[in-house]
């Protein structure tokens, strides 16, 4: 499970209430891996390509906003990111659905998702602040 606390804030409330229901949505998945039949892995994907993509979307449009400088390796990041996804979509369309794959699934949006918003999302948070002190 992950908890949610202020070491994970990066500062802009809708960016950070998003952070949040991903995390819920995370844990709620994590607590249904023993029942890792079709339909709970269909419903993990499909949230992953859908929730995150609107996700990325609110994030991109506030780098072009705000002329973010590191918007292209960010938005790469993401892209890596649903490029995985599609992978886990591939290995499900060959049959390769078990408990083994929503387990793989999780582990590797957990560690993802986390290392993101330390890394990128945060570094977003902190120019977005600095801007808004400064205009
Ligand atoms: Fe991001
Ligand atoms: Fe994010």
């Amino acid at each position: 499970m992950i908890a949610w606390d202020e070491s994970l804030a990066v500062g802009v409330d809708e960016i950070d209430a998003q952070h949040q229901s991903i995390i819920a949505l995370i844990n709620d998945l994590a607590t249904r891996k023993n029942q890792a039949d079709e339909a709970t892995t269909t419903q993990a994907l499909h949230f992953l390509r859908n929730y995150l993509h609107d996700h990325f979307e609110l994030e991109t449009e506030l780098m072009l906003d705000m002329g973010y400088p590191d918007l292209e390796a960010h938005r790469q990041q993401h892209e890596l990111f649903v490029n995985h996804i599609i992978f886990f979509e591939i290995e499900k369309e060959f049959g390769v659905v078990s408990e083994q794959m929503l387990a793989d699934i999780l582990a590797f949006l957990k560690d993802w998702f986390l290392s993101h918003i330390q890394r990128e999302d945060k570094a977003l948070g902190r120019f977005v602040r600095t801007q808004a002190l400064s205009g």
